[in-house]
């Protein structure tokens, strides 16, 4: 399939509304969207990316408006949470409305909800008749694309149209937030950090009450993600450490002395932005080990660990 580059909104917004699969900015990172008004498509989804399909994908809205179209049941936190963080960096998981798709849901009765601040993506999802289902736009385990040229890289050929912007603002994907049941739960960090989520509604918890039984309240977290083909070797700040051929690291703290590629970055939110490129900057160099400073788990520094910890596993 001829894969279109296109920096117009309308013209990829067309090519979404007649069932195409198209790559687009947000402020997190790039997102693989298809309408769901088309189910065509959404299967196209899981293809070109080789994701499982009881990984369900989060429904992206242009305003307040299409709420009523994809979700039943907005409680009381869920509202708080929707006045002060939509639109942003921020996916609720709400009782799903039966018009959305159970291959968008992965035959969850939940759903997955995120209204973007990206202007391109803002544009973008105005022009589009339905609201949009989209992963991040990477082939699946891989790091996420935070540039339209990690997107081709991943998806030339697989996808109809890659909507051009600038590099994702923030460069982790959204926080995650369940409300659908009786606690809301914190299941994914990201830019909204918990301590603003706590803030707003203080029962937010980050651990869902042990039962084994019951099926993780992610399907996605199950799975290896955000690893790059290098090693991941965590470390902490000024560790002693041999440092093997061939490597990279990347930290807030002064690096070891050895390493091939370096990013020093000066805050926790260039940490965030830089992190997944410099992953994929690293693999296109052939770099054997990434060293990746921890950082403590306050503010966005909880979503970095987590996405280190997770490359980490890599199982
Ligand atoms: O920032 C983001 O969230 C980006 C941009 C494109 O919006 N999207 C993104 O999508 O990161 P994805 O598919 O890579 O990650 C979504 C995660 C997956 O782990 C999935 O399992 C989980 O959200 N998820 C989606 N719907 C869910 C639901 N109904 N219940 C629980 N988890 C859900
Ligand atoms: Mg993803």
């Amino acid at each position: 399939m001829q894969t279109t580059i296109t920096s117009s909104p309308e013209e990829a917004a067309a090519i979404l509304n007649s069932g195409g699969v198209v790559a687009f900015p947000t402020e997190t990172v790039y997102g693989l969207g298809a309408s769901i008004c088309h189910p065509q498509a959404i299967s196209q989804i899981f293809k070109a990316k080789g994701r499982p399909g009881d990984n369900p994908l989060i429904v992206h809205i242009y305003n307040i408006e299409q709420l009523a179209a994809v979700a039943d049941e907005i409680n009381g936190d869920a509202k708080r949470l929707i006045e002060h963080f939509f639109p942003g960096p921020l996916t609720l998981v709400l009782k799903k409305n039966p018009r959305v798709p159970d291959t968008v849901t992965a035959g969850l009765q939940t759903v997955g909800i995120r209204c973007p601040l990206n202007p391109v993506a803002r544009e973008f999802l105005r022009l589009c008749d339905c609201p949009v289902a989209a992963p991040s736009a990477n082939l699946s385990g891989l790091p996420s694309a935070t540039s339209w040229e990690a997107v081709y890289e991943d998806l030339d050929g697989k996808i109809d149209c890659v909507l051009r912007g600038t590099p994702s603002a923030i460069g982790l994907e959204s926080t995650i937030v369940d409300c659908s049941g009786s606690q809301p739960l914190l299941l994914r960090a990201g830019a909204i950090t918990l301590e603003q989520l706590q803030a707003i509604v203080p029962a937010i918890a980050t651990e869902a009450p042990t039962d084994k039984e019951a099926p993780p309240k992610s399907p996605g977290l199950k799975y290896p993600h955000y690893a790059p083909k290098a090693a991941i070797v965590l470390c902490h700040a000024h560790e002693k450490m041999v440092i093997e051929p061939s490597s990279a690291y990347i930290g807030l703290s002064e690096p070891p002395q050895g390493v091939s590629l370096l990013k020093l970055c000066n805050s926790l939110e260039e940490y965030g932005r830089e992190l997944f490129s410099f992953f994929r900057h690293c693999d296109a160099n052939g770099v054997h080990i990434i060293y990746c400073e921890l950082p403590s788990d306050e503010g966005l520094g909880r979503a970095i660990r987590d996405r280190l910890m997770r490359a980490a596993e890599k199982k």
